[in-house]
């Protein structure tokens, strides 16, 4: 008997994560994101990523569509970045400094890192769809990253 997802959260929420907004656009080039933290490295050779998007969410289609995704790794001072692109239903990039990478995607001012993917593969994973994205781009910093840990954002200790 598989456990619920309330458990599933509660005993994850002791992984601790950075926090990552993935972002991606519409045909237009009009950018969407959210917050994400399930985000992985797959494979150096060829450079691969996953990132895990829940089918409820709307910025779910233009995934689907855009076959682009762009990984941008948070920093610590971007917490109420990452609460922002949390909240479904809103206008999202307002007043967000970003600029727009080669694959159409936003890159977020402030980032520690971003990776810039294509799409490869979209694996089916009950309520959320896995991209497995190949990485043209990547770059970061040495800023400090932003943390998430027990359903609580952290910093990196002394
Ligand atoms: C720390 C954190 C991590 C999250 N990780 C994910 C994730 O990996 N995948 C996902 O689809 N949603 C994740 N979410 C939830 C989305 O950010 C949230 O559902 C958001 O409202 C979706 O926005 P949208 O409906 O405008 O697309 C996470 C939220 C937080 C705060």
């Amino acid at each position: 008997m598989p456990i619920d997802k309330s458990e599933l959260r509660r005993v994850m929420g002791h992984f601790a994560t950075g926090v990552t907004i993935i972002t991606t656009r519409d045909e237009g080039g009009r950018p969407f994101g959210l917050t994400a933290n399930a985000v992985s490295s797959v494979s150096l050779v060829p450079p691969l990523m996953l990132v895990c998007v829940d089918k409820n969410a709307d910025t779910y289609p233009y995934f689907e569509r855009s076959g682009v995704f762009t990984i941008n790794i948070l920093a610590e001072g971007q917490e109420t970045l990452s609460r922002k692109f949390a909240t479904s239903g809103i206008e999202k990039f307002a007043g967000i400094g970003h600029r727009t990478n080669e694959l159409g995607c936003a890159v977020l001012d402030d980032a520690v890192g971003h990776l810039a993917c294509r799409v490869v593969r979209a694996i089916d994973a009950g309520d959320h769809t896995i991209y497995l994205g190949e990485v043209d781009v990547a770059d970061a910093g040495d800023g400090a990253p932003l943390l998430f840990f027990r359903g609580g954002y952290r910093k990196l200790g002394p």
